[in-house]
């Protein structure tokens, strides 16, 4: 997994502004993560699929590498990239992969060592950023006691450092606000205080991330939200449309 390392900001388009058509990106040097919530058939996929298109285009060869978790096989455009490690859907392999992660990872935390330095520009360790991207997270994780992610939740607010990202989308539904606060995975997410995509969905869910309260929208459309940065509409670009 050694590879270069480019410091600084790379922005990964994943769509336009509704209004000013004007390309909306996802800065995951800033923030590590991203919540992807709506409705049946909203786009979430396809979405997903956006973001691993995007940081293929922005990143070079060796910045970046893929872990898909894809239990219903939405991420099946995106699989048979060269940057994806593992294309998983059953939650054992999940587990396993995990696993795999975790002990990478933990090889990636900083120890006594590490100089101020070091620190600011990471450079402690070397190899790609891993984005773990997970499509029907309730499918997946119904009750804790099954969720196999688990062990990446005290990871998650050192995701910049250790170049850990996850994007994970889940179903919009009345569960929805209760998972946001009380799912691990999910509040330690939204915890690092990075952005969501709220897409379609019924607005008697009530307002979440950033107070947004849902509405119907068309297939692939929705709101970017931003705890510092506010919210803007967001019509996501599928990457089959890309030229
Ligand atoms: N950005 C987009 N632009 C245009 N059409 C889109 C876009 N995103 C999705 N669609 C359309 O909506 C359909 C559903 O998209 P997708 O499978 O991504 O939704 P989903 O939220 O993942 O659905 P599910 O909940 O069933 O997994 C797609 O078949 C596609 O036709
Ligand atoms: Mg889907």
């Amino acid at each position: 997994m050694d590879g270069p390392r480019t410091p600084g900001s790379r922005p990964v388009p994943v769509g336009e502004d509704r209004h000013g058509r004007r390309p909306v990106c996802l800065d995951f040097d800033a923030d590590a993560h991203l919540v992807v919530l709506g409705d049946a058939g909203a786009g979430k996929s396809t979405l997903l699929c956006a973001v691993v298109a995007g940081v293929e285009r922005v990143y070079a060869p060796g910045e970046a590498v893929f872990l898909l978790v894809d239990p219903r096989h939405g991420l099946l455009d995106v699989a048979s990239s060269s940057r994806v490690l593992s294309w998983v859907r059953a939650r054992r392999e999940v587990h396993d992969v995990v696993r795999d992660v975790r002990a990478l990872m933990d090889r990636r935390l900083p120890g006594p060592d590490v100089t101020p330095p070091q620190r600011r520009d990471r450079s402690w360790w070397r190899g790609p950023e891993l984005f773990v991207v997970v499509d029907d997270y309730r499918m997946l994780a119904p009750h804790q006691q099954v969720n196999p992610l688990l062990p990446l939740v005290d990871l998650l607010p050192h995701g910049r450092d250790v170049g850990l990202h996850l994007v994970i989308a889940r179903e919009l539904d009345g569960s929805t606000p209760r998972a946001l606060a009380h799912d691990p995975l999910l509040a330690g997410v939204c915890d690092q205080g990075g952005p969501a995509v709220i897409m379609s969905g019924s607005p008697e869910v009530g307002p979440l991330l950033g107070g947004v309260v849902p509405s119907a929208q068309p297939p692939g459309q929705g709101v970017l939200v931003h705890p510092a940065e506010g919210s803007r509409p967001l019509a996501v670009t599928p990457p089959a449309a890309r030229p």
